[in-house]
């Protein structure tokens, strides 16, 4: 599942790189990046570097900065504005702590400093406007951004929840994997269909654990989407087919991991992980 000493490894490399820097904003940065993240995004890219013949380590700086921008969504989704929830990884959320504006001007921090640790990277200048483009394309008005502010708006069919969630979720997966792929020199599309599959299959878990997990469980509100009127897979299926749904999305992930013949168990098993998770 999931490789304890690579995580352990890159969360010291993670702890290092932010604590070289001690000002008010780096505070609210650091609270929100070291409260205990699942750290997927890091590790899928990781993985996919791997599974490209690359060194997990090679991949470091941009799993840093995958890790920092989805922080940062983090942070601006549960702002009074948007979600208003004031439980994240197990800590008050950072508006709770900051207030709103530093909240906001942490998330802004995070989102920017994250292209600065791919630029002052040791990775090779034509592998660095890579990934930055990877990374820009899939969070911003394209991608992560636009997959959230469809979310406000609420989807009116399934179809279109899942366009939604393809950008709101997918697309952090997809730019994960991405720059892992660059990292170890790849094209960087590779698992372009395998991000596509998890990241919906990850959203519908998450809107499934918003009903039936704990706060203690997941160190993030329960019944966030309720209390929102949100729009989520369970607004137009039941709880069973939701979980059908999220096996076959994940079968139709996994099928997509074809190409690498023996090299897909790490990530086969990450997405049967991701499928089973209770967190
Ligand atoms: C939460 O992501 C946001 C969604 C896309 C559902 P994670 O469940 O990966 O959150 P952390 O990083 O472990 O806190
Ligand atoms: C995913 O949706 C949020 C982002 C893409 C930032 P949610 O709003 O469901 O995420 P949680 O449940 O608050 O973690
Ligand atoms: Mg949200
Ligand atoms: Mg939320
Ligand atoms: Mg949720």
């Amino acid at each position: 599942m999931i490789d304890k000493e690579l995580t352990t490894r890159f969360e010291a490399y993670l702890k290092d790189l932010m604590g070289k820097n001690d000002n008010s904003v780096y505070d609210a940065m650091n609270y929100s990046l070291s409260a205990g993240g699942k750290r997927i995004r890091p590790y899928l890219a990781m993985l996919a570097c791997r599974a490209l013949g690359g060194k997990a380590e090679d991949v470091f700086p941009f799993a840093t900065a995958i890790e920092m921008v989805h922080t940062y969504s983090l942070i601006h989704d549960d702002l009074p504005a948007m979600d208003n929830d004031d439980l994240r990884r197990g800590k008050p959320t950072s508006h709770k702590v900051y207030g709103e504006a530093m909240a906001i001007l942490a998330g802004d921090a995070l989102l920017t400093e994250a292209f600065s640790v791919i630029a002052e990277s040791d990775l090779s200048a034509d592998k660095k406007i890579r990934a930055a483009g990877a990374l820009s394309k899939r969070a911003g008005a394209k991608g992560m951004v636009l997959g959230q502010a469809l979310d406000m708006k609420g989807s009116e069919s399934l179809d279109g929840l899942l366009l939604m969630y393809e950008r709101k979720t997918s697309d952090l997966l997809a730019a994960a994997l991405s720059m892992g792929a660059i990292a170890a020199g790849g094209k960087g599309d590779e698992f372009d269909t395998f991000a596509k599959y998890t990241g919906i299959a990850f959203q519908v878990m998450d809107d499934i654990l918003d009903v039936t997990s704990s706060e203690e469980k997941l160190g993030k509100n329960i019944n966030s989407d309720g209390k929102n009127d949100k729009i989520t897979s369970l607004s137009f299926m039941t709880m069973e087919d939701a979980k059908n749904m999220l096996e076959d999305y994940t079968a139709r992930a996994v099928d997509s991991l074809a190409f690498l013949g023996d090299k897909d168990k790490e990530l086969k098993e990450l997405a049967y992980f991701l499928m089973k998770r209770d967190y």
